[in-house]
């Protein structure tokens, strides 16, 4: 089988490829893939080639294929697993495998399976590991996000706390407490305030949302508004901290001077993090959830704090199958809508672009369809383009009718319609 990927083969060195996929073995399943969302992690990959924790260091000569976060269809399956998965099922993967303490994930480490390609091999360790997992739903691009969501539910079930006198760590944020989500309007950041919205466990009391852009910032309010918060029984704050004298003392204020009880950090960004120190409250927990690009990235922190107000950090990179299968579950039942961190839609032969510029390119999510073949488009921009093209002008107007946010219905139209297919 014939698949077109793209492939890392060195630092920012991205190329979009035909080539012929080794048949499946007996413990091995062929895919298509319909969509993969890009993702910050996707970039600082590409940045970062073979030094990368998760890519091999020969990439050189044995390039992996992009692409973590992406849903399709099985087309073959190997011997070994034809009691348990079917041809024509839709599938979603959990990336995080940790296979044997090993960081190889798919989209980083593999050389024939990523999200960024038509058609992939899905290795043994994905089945193993029971990562591959049914998806039920009727848009190939919310099982692409449901990676990203579960990265987010992850974060939320490793937060901790302790009692005084007990070693049991309390798992999950504090029910009714202060939660902090710094720099938290990128996509990641929208899908982690949805989340402490909208989950079926436990809500912060308040949530205190920071970013440096009025853009996102007022793009966050107009989807998670302070009433929607309200209904769900949580005070609701957005703060915009460039240009504050002092943002600690304002964010303390926002709480009475008690302080957080659990900070997430959405930037890998120092000052940012001892921000976050300073704002934690007694017991406080620190979630730094930014990946950061520099081995030597560092922070300071208070350890009087440590010591006497037993604050303390963890970090999260991606999250388990139950996270993603609660994910899953949350989409399924319209509870969260991660729709909202999709802004920009593109075909494949964009996607090496689109990665390597990831930080300059306004927006959120990017969501790519990678049978189809168009510059990375954002949805903001639909209704311009429509002037000279029917495709965009219809899908500006299922945009428009479901809230300005990408859906399945427009989607089905894009996938029928579209007349520049990549070459199968
Ligand atoms: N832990 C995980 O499992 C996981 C999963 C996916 C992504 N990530 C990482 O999470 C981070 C967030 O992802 P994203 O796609 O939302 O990224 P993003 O870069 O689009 O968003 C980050 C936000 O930080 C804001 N920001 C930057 N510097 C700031 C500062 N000094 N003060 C306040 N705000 C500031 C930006 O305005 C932006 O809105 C990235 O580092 C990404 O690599 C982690």
């Amino acid at each position: 089988m014939k698949t077109r990927a793209i492939r890392l083969y060195g630092a920012n060195d991205l190329r979009l490829e035909e080539f012929e996929l080794p048949p499946i073995a007996s413990d091995e399943i062929l895919a298509k893939v319909v969509t993969n969302s890009i993702c910050m992690s996707d970039h600082k990959a590409a940045e970062q080639g073979a030094s990368h924790k998760r890519v091999p260091n020969d990439i050189d000569k044995n390039p992996i294929m992009l692409g973590h976060e992406f849903c399709g269809e099985i087309v073959e399956v190997g011997e070994q697993w034809k009691s348990k998965f079917k041809v024509g099922s839709r599938f979603s993967i959990q990336p995080a495998l940790n296979y044997q303490g090993t960081l190889d994930a798919p989209g980083y480490s593999f050389r024939y399976i990523g999200g960024d390609a038509t058609y992939v091999v899905i290795p043994h360790q994905v089945m193993d590991l029971d990562c591959l997992l049914p998806y039920e739903g009727d848009a190939f691009f919310l099982g692409s996000l449901a990676e990203p969501v579960s990265c987010v539910v992850g974060t939320f079930h490793a937060m901790y706390h302790t009692t005084n006198g007990s070693y049991v760590h309390d798992m999950g944020i504090v029910e009714g407490g202060n939660l902090a989500i710094l720099a938290g309007v990128g996509p990641m950041g929208l899908s982690a305030i949805d989340y402490a919205l909208h989950n079926t466990g436990r809500k912060p009391g308040r949530l205190v949302v920071t970013d440096i852009d009025d853009a996102r910032l007022a793009r966050a309010q107009s989807l998670y508004s302070l009433e929607d918060a309200k209904a769900n029984g949580v005070e609701l704050i957005y703060l915009n901290t460039k240009g504050l004298a002092d943002p600690v003392k304002t964010m303390m204020e926002l709480t009475d001077n008690h302080g957080y009880d659990d900070v997430l950090v959405m930037a890998p960004v120092r000052a940012l993090v001892e921000q976050a120190d300073a704002i934690l409250a007694k017991d406080g927990c620190l979630n730094f959830f930014a990946g950061p690009n520099k081995t030597d990235f560092s922070a300071t922190m208070n350890f009087y704090n440590v010591h006497y107000g037993s604050t303390h950090i963890v970090g999260t990179s991606g999250g388990n199958t139950d996270d993603m299968r609660e994910s899953l579950a949350l989409m399924e039942k319209g509870l969260i809508n991660p729709a909202a961190m999709v802004t920009h839609i593109g075909g494949l032969s964009a996607v090496p672009e689109a990665v390597i510029n990831l930080p300059s390119i306004p927006g959120g999510k990017k969501m790519m369809y990678t049978h189809l073949d168009f510059p990375l488009t954002a949805l903001d921009d639909l209704a311009e383009l429509g002037k000279d093209n029917p495709v965009f002008a219809e899908l500006a107007v299922l945009v428009e009718k479901h809230n300005g946010l990408w859906n399945a219905e427009a989607e089905k139209y894009l996938m029928e319609h579209c007349t520049k297919r990549v070459k199968e």
